[in-house]
């Protein structure tokens, strides 16, 4: 299997997830808020925001189909697992770690405003807005990145590369 070039190294990451913890705690502190994972590719950044933040708060996790490249158009895309915790009258803050089309994360957004939370907002490690289809209000942004495809830290391609402790770039035509 090929080794893709790193795009965001561990430290880099490390730096980032530390100022933004910063940012979060002066934001949510006193708030208790509930900090909403999209499954499954946020579980490492979702895990190093929460050991970093330091303050009172909930976890709990979403998780929405995947869809292949031919249903990016359609925006067809469904609930599998709703959240644990009633968040009505909470401050939510959900945890991506890429927001590529807009999609998955419109759609969260909608599912959770229809819960009455006090507030919602969103935190994602990546933003790759060239490939937005779907305008979306993002808080809280790691890094801007390219469009190019990119694993590690958490990403996968074909459920491969998530162990990766940086981010990296994959050249997909040279996967099939
Ligand atoms: C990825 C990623 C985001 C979403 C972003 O999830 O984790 O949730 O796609 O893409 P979008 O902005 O184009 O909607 P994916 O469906 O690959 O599932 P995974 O997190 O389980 O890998």
């Amino acid at each position: 299997m090929e080794q893709p070039e790193v795009l965001i190294t561990r430290d880099q990451i490390r730096e980032r997830v530390a100022e933004l913890a910063a940012q979060l705690r002066e934001d949510y502190r006193d708030k208790n808020p509930v900090l909403v994972g999209v499954l499954k590719g946020s579980f490492i950044f979702m895990s190093d925001i929460v050991r970093a933040l330091d303050i009172p708060l909930g976890v709990d996790f979403i998780s929405v189909s995947s869809y292949g490249r031919e249903m990016e158009s359609s925006g067809e895309i469904e609930l599998l697992q709703d959240l644990k915790t009633t968040v009505k009258g909470r401050d939510v803050l959900v945890i991506e770690d890429i927001v590529d089309t807009g999609i998955c994360l419109n759609f969260v957004l909608h599912t959770l405003h229809q819960k009455k939370p006090a507030s919602v907002k969103v935190c994602t490690l990546l933003d790759k807005p060239s490939s937005r289809k779907n305008p979306v209000k993002i808080d809280y942004t790691g890094f801007t990145i390219p469009d190019k495809f990119v694993v590690g830290y958490g990403l996968d391609f074909d459920e491969q590369y998530r162990y990766l402790p940086d981010v990296c770039f994959l050249d997909t035509e040279s996967q099939s």
